[in-house]
């Protein structure tokens, strides 16, 4: 969503920030600012639109400081707007605040503060951090900082510069975070690691209620008590070419052909073949409550619902446990029993969506063990939970998730394999499996050579309005996961359906001007599909099919077929995705669409 880059050291700060601001870009956006402290003054600008409409502003003079703060905004409260962008000044310009999260208690703070003189420029809730720091300081920034905040109901990751004190830089987290990426005399701090990549790997994560102030080269962390606090510093262990697109005309087409490196990874060093096994050593720790479990729930947003999703076909495939699966937006309205031995698999690619973080909390309170699959390593799920487990699938850029689903599944399956061997599944059922999800990665590069085939289907299709996407067991998940892929990047209007429902409303939608991909590898499910896929076309319906390769029948069936490769039937799902992300990727293309930047979208969604 909203993101934070500030710097201090000893080159010129003005391009490190533009740059970082770059890097945050895929994280959705729509106007940004920065500020730098020359002087004892501090200079600030604004604009809407891209971070080049900002560069544009600056012109070819930059200021020459060596501190500065920067921030790209997703508007919630007030339109995208440069009195609205960040950063926000007090009343003499002396104090500028960036700031991601929400002031909840803003109103209030903003008629009191207006009462005592102070003038407001913006709509936002952001800008009264700015004025409650004018009220509280008294030449010492970190004071100032920790007076305001002990006032603010909220969420907040902020960083705050001053003309008094222009070689500090201060910086707070409750509910949304921040890094420090330290480097000889440099100091840095970003909501997001893509921001610090190009500089440093040392990193060190600040924590929820501390406040950290930055000189160049060094940082020193406090609670806002004021208990002074140790953190070691941590390696990151995600490279560059991860943030670059190397080549692809959009990161969403490069993350998709990363995919097969991306299940390797999730696999690596957790396999034992010959014994069937999965070993997971987030786990470890908490296995005997894990297995002893009476419950499985798996809570998720979006994409890593439909991860979850999958996933409860899987463990249920392998396991006796009952598995349940549910938005984490509804979740907390939902009266359940949660005791010690119901276990909570929390899935975030982000590791810092609001919903997320609210249910995890609401678990942990009451007593059930907590778990996380997370990409973002050291985010604040993986944090909160009792035990976790990482993807290791480098970061994401795109807006659209593509490679963590897939991580996401391929340790989902390893879940299922771990449990599984520890209840009914035999030995060689266990190896099977290792053995399928060994193949996957070739498996995956050969559905990703089909890719000229499904550009041409996408060719075709790009300019319906509506699509319908149909799939049964493995393939539902798949099914409603291509739907939201094609409606965030092409805003074509597309549902996924259990075909099952077919019957039951969407049926009455279908006529010639109105497609549907139906998932029908030859699996358990396939003779049902066939029927499925007879019933539109006997309304004349466009049908694109994802079959198995040789299906003659399925050929002559569908208008449009995209072949997966032989593999057992609970892994098709690893490479009818790949098909459904490249169809919604070239629908895209050809329709001119933001594609690593859909409209209205931000990367981790840190509001409820
Ligand atoms: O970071 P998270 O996995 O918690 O994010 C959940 C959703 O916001 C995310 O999957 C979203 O649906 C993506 N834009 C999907 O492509």
């Amino acid at each position: 969503m909203c993101g934070i880059i500030c710097y201090l050291g000893d080159r010129p700060s003005l391009p490190i920030l533009l740059n970082g601001l770059r890097r945050l870009e895929y994280r959705g956006y729509d106007s940004s600012g920065v500020a730098v402290a020359v002087n004892e003054k501090i200079h600030c600008r604004k604009a809407v639109g891209k971070i080049s409409d900002l560069a544009g502003l600056l012109g070819d003079k930059p200021w020459t400081g060596w501190g500065g703060i920067a921030h790209t905004r997703w508007a919630t409260h007030g339109v995208p707007s440069p009195e609205n962008a960040h950063p926000h000044g007090d009343c003499r310009d002396r104090i500028f605040v960036v700031h991601n999260g929400i002031i909840e208690n803003y109103r209030q703070l903003r008629e009191e503060l207006r009462d005592k003189g102070h003038r407001f420029r913006s709509s936002t809730d952001s800008e009264v951090l700015a004025h409650l720091i004018e009220e509280y300081y008294r030449g010492d920034l970190e004071d100032a900082v920790n007076s305001a905040l002990q006032r603010v109901d909220g969420t907040y990751g902020i960083g705050v510069i001053s003309a008094g004190n222009p070689s500090q830089i201060v910086v707070a987290r409750l509910g949304s975070p921040l890094i420090l990426g330290i480097r000889d005399r440099e100091i840095f701090a970003a909501s997001d690691a893509a921001a610090l990549m190009s500089h440093t790997r040392e990193v060190a994560y600040l924590h929820d209620g501390e406040v950290a102030l930055l000189k160049p080269g060094s940082y020193r962390i406090r609670t806002l008590s004021g208990m002074p606090m140790n953190r070691s510093v941590q390696t990151l262990d995600w490279d560059m070419s991860s943030a670059e697109k190397r080549g692809y005309p959009h990161f969403m087409l490069k993350e998709v052909h990363e995919q097969p490196e991306v299940v390797g990874e999730a696999i690596r060093g957790r396999l034992i073949e010959a014994e069937g096994l999965a070993k997971l050593g987030g786990v470890e720790r908490v296995w005997s409550r894990l297995r002893n479990m009476r419950r499985l729930i798996i809570l998720a947003c979006g994409t890593s619902y439909y991860a979850g999703l999958l996933g409860r076909y899987v463990i249920e495939s392998c396991t006796n446990y009952p598995v349940d699966v549910d938005l984490a937006s509804e979740f907390q309205y939902r009266k359940l029993n949660l005791q010690a031995r119901t276990a909570v698999l929390a899935i975030s690619q982000s590791g810092e969506t609001a919903d997320i973080l609210a249910v995890v909390r609401e678990v942990k309170r009451r007593g059930a063990l907590s778990l996380g699959l997370v990409n973002v390593v050291g985010s604040t799920v993986a944090r909160l939970t009792d035990a976790g487990i990482y993807n290791h699938a480098g970061p994401e850029i795109s807006v659209a998730s593509t490679k963590v689903f897939v991580s996401q599944i391929a340790i989902l399956y390893l879940v299922g394999l771990l449990l599984g061997r520890h209840q009914q599944m035999s030995l060689s059922e266990g190896q099977e499996f290792v053995h399928e999800l060994r193949a996957l990665p070739g498996r995956m590069r050969s559905m990703l050579a089909r890719a000229p085939a499904i550009e041409e289907i996408a060719r075709r299709y790009a300019r319906h309005r509506n699509l319908l996407y149909l799939g049964r067991r493995f393939s539902y998940p798949v099914a409603m996961e291509g739907a939201l892929k094609m409606k965030e990047v092409s805003y074509l209007h597309a549902e996924g359906y259990a075909a099952g429902e077919m019957k039951h409303g969407p049926l009455a939608l279908v006529d010639e001007s109105f497609p549907t991909v139906c998932l029908a590898p030859r699996d358990s499910v396939y003779r049902k599909m066939i029927g499925n896929i007879q019933e539109i076309k006997s309304r004349k319906g466009p049908v694109i099919a994802v079959g198995t390769e040789g299906d003659t029948h399925l050929a002559e069936l569908a208008d449009d077929l995209i072949e997966i490769p032989q593999c057992g039937e609970m892994f098709t799902p690893f490479l009818s995705v790949i098909a459904l992300q490249l169809l919604a990727y070239y629908v895209a293309r050809e329709r001119g669409c933001d594609i690593d930047r859909p409209r209205n979208l931000a990367k981790s969604v840190t509001v409820q």
